[in-house]
């Protein structure tokens, strides 16, 4: 199972990169939103070069959002920001146009992640247009009384299957039983927020029982 890390804080990739467990890296407009400091003087380029540190600190796919709706504005910023970096993956929502985008991605070997999913025929056709990555977001459906992780269960199922080879990644990760779940139905990827990484190593034994081997441990002469 592979790790992405959900965020565009610098900070938050490097620590989880030291952590030796990170695989890939999602971001979307609003996490860029997030990490800029004054609106009114970040521009496109700005993001291109947001992207490009992304893609220095993490060997692995670095997902950068499409900004427009229409398919053939998101081929050509697509297009733009593929050239990046080789680890830029184009994530592409699951529209109409999106779709239309995907395949055209797909056809000329630019890889895809379709994001915004919360249905299994969504992430049919996601596979079907030759997506590379989907993004089923599970705490939205959580969010709405709706289990997102049965999804995730059925987009896993569907694509077994037929054999295929688009990957899954759990998105909208709120806490740790998501990625245990994610695992345990053989999900490809989670792309979890810093937090939750950090969540993952915590456990009350763990604390208990280091405190009282630190205090055993004393009682050695040095
Ligand atoms: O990867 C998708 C993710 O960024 C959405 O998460 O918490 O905004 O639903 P959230």
């Amino acid at each position: 199972m592979k790790f992405f890390i959900d965020t565009a804080n610098l900070d938050e990739i490097r620590s989880a990169a030291e952590l030796g467990v990170l695989d890939g890296v999602t971001t979307n407009p609003s996490l860029i939103a997030k990490i800029v400091g004054d609106p009114l003087n970040f521009t496109y380029n700005d993001f291109k070069a947001h992207i490009r540190r992304i893609c220095e600190i993490v060997d692995g796919p670095v997902s950068a959002e499409v900004t427009c709706l229409k398919a053939e504005e998101m081929i050509a910023e697509g297009e733009d920001l593929a050239s990046i970096h080789e680890n830029v993956v184009v994530k592409c929502p699951l529209t109409i146009d999106g779709l239309k985008a995907i395949r055209h991605f797909s056809a000329c070997g630019i890889k895809t992640n379709a994001t915004l999913v919360f249905s299994p025929n969504q992430a049919l056709l996601a596979a079907k247009a030759g997506a590379d990555y989907v993004s089923p977001f599970v705490g939205r459906l959580d969010d709405i009384s709706t289990d997102g992780m049965e999804l995730v269960e059925q987009i896993v199922t569907m694509y077994d299957n037929y054999g295929y080879p688009t990957e899954v990644i759990v998105a909208s990760v709120r806490h740790p039983q998501h990625v245990v779940s994610a695992a345990m139905m053989g999900a490809d990827i989670a792309t979890i927020p810093y937090g939750v990484i950090r969540q993952l190593a915590n456990h009350p034994l763990t604390d208990a029982g280091l405190k009282k081997f630190m205090e055993d441990a004393a009682v050695m002469k040095k």
